[in-house]
């Protein structure tokens, strides 16, 4: 017996498969690209997530040498926010835009001021309408592409357009609803007055379930597609950071979860529901039944290594694919020869704009306090450090709102590194442990997919039988101690640039 996990990330749309113990049979990662036509504009096509979807469930299957009727249900996780624009017949109307699109600033002011202020809108579904979110970019794509506004019928996110594809159904479930900034996240359902507020009809979409819920079984043309059988159920799944929290085994109070993908998540769990009055962090439904989570989002965390990766170190990019190495084990080892701290260096993160705290499409990306003597290894060490700023920066704003944090668990690439892992524990002032899943989302889902099938009695359950802590990491007293002292720094930086960023982005 088999379940699959598939995430539709934002390089990659990743399958696994687990057996009934949680066990890993095989996995399979399919990428494609990612368009950006203009300045902070970001756009997929569906098409390629289907794609990829196809050849990696094909690929799992074969790698496992499972039987078509041992597959009993998947799981569906992705990048949240995105907006799939589909005309009546199904058809997609443009590419979908991304979470990390910042195109709708005008737009997240409409929204405020069609309910009365930011207050009220809080009030209505948790949180601040921020430029990613999923409902100013219906309200984008009226504005500016009134052709394709008249043609929409359906807006789903990309995870849910491929369960459509896969069962014809049109849902969405719970925590991945909750960042479309429609969804009333207090009571679980469409906030009818924020729609009708904003003159959208609830036609436009899916039914709203719970995580572990049932949505549909396989359609004949996928099942044959995908060598599965019609009796193949999938269930709800989750967006990315609750699949990936899942995955972590973030199931109780008290439990945090940093995550470093392209994107840095902080994650909390939350038996009820807690909403920062400032809106910095965000409140969403969790993919536990009747929880909830918080959670700070930077926009470009594993991103910002990427990116100095990509921009300036192709030559070292050659060399360590000559010698059979990763470019990151090269680039963090010149960071460790560093001190903390990185000599007076700091980097700002913000090279997509910013989410958490400040919600600032305009913020920039910055190295401050450069002087001759820095080398390479101080610029890597900077950018390790101002990503774990940006993360500490939801730690202070969860523990302000006195949420218990007994204990940090760690994931995501960024935190395979031990030495990025030690300047976690360093900057948060906490010991930081790991789990001994490393598959993230997709493993959420499939667990999910589990609980669906009848395996576990419900996710909580699922998560004690498969996720088990693995290694510790304690803070350094002395490296704590100049992360304390860094950090004010960091944070001035950001509100002394933040007039100047806007003049820059042509404010
Ligand atoms: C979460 C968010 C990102 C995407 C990335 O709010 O925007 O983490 O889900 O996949």
């Amino acid at each position: 017996m088999a379940f699959l996990g598939i995430d539709i990330g934002t390089s990659g749309t990743k399958t696994l498969a687990i057996n009934h113990k949680g066990k890993i049979l095989a996995s399979d990662t399919r990428e494609y690209p990612c368009h950006s036509p203009k300045p902070l504009w970001s756009e997929q096509d569906p098409d390629d997530w289907w794609n990829a979807v196809v050849k990696s469930v094909k690929t799992v299957i074969k790698k496992a040498q499972l039987k078509p009727t041992a597959v009993k249900a998947i799981g569906l996780s992705g990048q949240m926010h995105g907006s799939v624009f589909l005309d009546k017949n199904d058809k997609v109307i443009r590419k979908a835009i991304l979470w990390n699109d910042q195109r709708t600033v005008a737009e997240c002011s409409e929204i405020e001021n069609a309910v009365g202020g930011r207050e009220n809108l809080i009030r209505l579904v948790a949180n601040p309408a921020l430029t990613g979110f999923t409902a100013p970019k219906i309200l984008w794509l009226r504005n500016k592409e009134p052709k394709h506004f008249d043609k929409l019928r359906k807006v789903l996110l990309p995870k849910d357009e491929i369960r459509r594809r896969l069962t014809g159904e049109y849902a969405t479930e719970v925590s991945d609803a909750s960042g479309m900034l429609l969804l009333d996240v207090v009571n679980r359902n469409w906030s009818r007055e924020l729609l009708t507020a904003l003159k959208l009809d609830e036609s436009l979409f899916g039914k709203v379930y719970e995580s572990e819920d049932i949505t549909g079984t396989l359609t004949p043309e996928s099942a044959k597609l995908l060598g599965l059988t019609t009796d193949c159920i999938v269930v709800g799944g989750a967006g990315d950071c609750a699949a990936g929290a899942i995955g972590n085994g973030i199931v109780d109070s008290g439990i945090l979860s940093t995550s470093i993908g392209t994107s840095g998540v902080m994650f909390v769990h939350s038996d009820e529901v807690k909403i920062d009055p400032l809106g910095r962090v965000h409140t969403f439904c969790h993919a536990v039944r009747d929880r909830w989570h918080l959670m700070g989002v930077n926009l470009s965390s594993g991103g910002s290594l990427q990116w100095f990766r990509n921009a300036l170190c192709v030559e070292l990019l050659a060399e360590a694919k000559k010698k059979g190495k990763d470019v990151y084990d090269l680039l963090t080892a010149e960071a460790a020869n560093v001190p903390p701290g990185s000599e007076g260096l700091y980097f700002l993160p913000y090279l997509s704009g910013e989410r958490t705290p400040h919600a600032d499409p305009f913020a920039r990306g910055c190295f401050i306090g450069l002087t001759l003597s820095h080398r390479r290894g101080h610029l890597v060490r900077s950018v390790l450090e101002g990503v774990t700023y940006s993360m500490r920066d939801s730690l202070e704003i969860f523990r302000g709102l006195d949420i218990p944090i007994k204990q940090i668990r760690a994931s995501g690439g960024g935190s395979k590194s031990p030495f990025w892992r030690q300047i976690q524990a360093d900057v948060f002032g906490q010991q930081v442990v790991t789990v001994n899943s490393e598959e993230g989302p997709a493993f959420g889902v499939a667990l999910l997919a589990a609980v669906g099938a009848g395996e576990y009695k419900n996710i909580q359950e699922a998560c004690k039988a498969t996720i088990k802590i693995a290694k510790e990491t304690k803070p350094n007293v002395k490296s704590q101690r100049v992360y304390n002292a860094s950090m004010p720094i960091y944070q001035r930086l950001y509100c002394s640039l933040r007039g100047d960023f806007r003049a820059i982005g042509g404010e």
